[in-house]
């Protein structure tokens, strides 16, 4: 089981300066919210209580501002800062502690994600006991990625990190579960040569181990990338054109937590002062 995650919220987002210059990625908006509520919410779709928010050092306030500590939401929420972009799997070395031996999810803060069927998805991969699991979409531009070869049968057969020559056409999405050992497996890891931990080398011990599993969101689902300016701004318009046509909204952490009777009608209420006059108040107005 996995009770646990960790939300990797830091990196200095170069290729967004100068918007990045002053605040961190995860805190620009995605049409009506910060980034950081859809990779949150999906923890939260998850059922995942426990959760630890890695940020850049020197912006904690940042986000102790939007999310303090999760009590508002029913859940848990502790911070850890890194002092510089080691790498993905530095989210287990610093998160050591809080991991305390046991299975952890890990999600990175720039990865959105939506789809039918997704919470049962997610929960699903939720009850992973041994080795890794990890979530596969086929995209038009693998190069952008670490990616996945499956055999027929959806068997991992090889991984590689954004590989210069089409190798699969499936990528390996920010949303990753592993069991207890990942700990000890990312303290053997090397950086690579671009001087990062790279999550592909971890996925390779498990594979090679046997440990390695997969998922995959299909064309029904989406995931959307927001490493660029220009993706953040197609990433906000789909979020725009759903909850439009809808009148749902993606990623609103009240309703999630409302519907997981994590909190009740008071949490809402003071949600609503705490956000003040504006239109995601007024939805969770509606929910109560
Ligand atoms: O989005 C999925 C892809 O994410 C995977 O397919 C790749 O295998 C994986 O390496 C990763 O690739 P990216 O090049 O997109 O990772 P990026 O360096 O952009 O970092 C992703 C997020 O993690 C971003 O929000 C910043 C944060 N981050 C990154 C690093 C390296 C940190 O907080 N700390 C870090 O040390």
């Amino acid at each position: 089981m996995i009770n646990k995650a960790i939300i990797l919220a830091g990196g200095m987002g170069t290729r967004m300066s100068p918007l990045t210059k002053a605040v961190n990625k995860q805190l620009l908006p995605i049409y009506d919210k910060p980034l950081i509520f859809y990779p949150l919410s999906i923890l939260m779709l998850a059922k995942i209580k426990d959760i630890l928010i890695i940020v850049n050092k020197g912006q904690l306030s940042q986000y102790k501002k939007i999310l303090p500590d999760g009590k508002r939401l029913g859940i848990n929420i502790s911070f850890k800062e890194q002092i510089s972009p080691r790498g993905l799997p530095d989210a287990f070395l610093l998160g050591e502690k809080f991991i305390d031996n046991k299975n952890v999810a890990l999600i990175l803060g720039d990865n959105f994600f939506y789809g039918q069927n997704l919470t049962s998805k997610l929960i699903n991969c939720t009850k992973l006991k041994n080795g890794a699991k990890i979530i596969l979409h086929k995209v038009a531009k693998p190069e952008s990625f670490g990616v996945a070869k499956t055999s027929k049968n959806g068997k991992i057969l090889s991984i590689k990190e954004k590989p210069k020559k089409f190798f699969s056409d499936l990528a390996i999405t920010g949303l990753y579960f592993f069991d207890k050992k990942v700990v000890e497996y990312s303290k053997m890891l090397k950086p690579s040569f671009r001087n990062e931990l790279e999550i592909t080398d971890l996925l390779k011990i498990y594979l090679r181990k046997k440990k390695l599993t997969s998922d995959i969101l299909g064309r029904g689902g989406a995931w959307l990338d927001t490493g660029s300016i220009e993706d953040f701004y197609k990433t906000s318009s789909f979020v725009s054109a759903i909850e439009n046509r809808q009148g749902f909204k993606i990623g609103c952490l009240e309703e999630i937590a409302f519907n997981n009777k994590w909190i009740g009608k008071k949490e809402i209420l003071n949600a609503i002062q705490f956000y003040g006059k504006c239109d995601y108040t007024n939805y969770l107005k509606k929910l109560i």
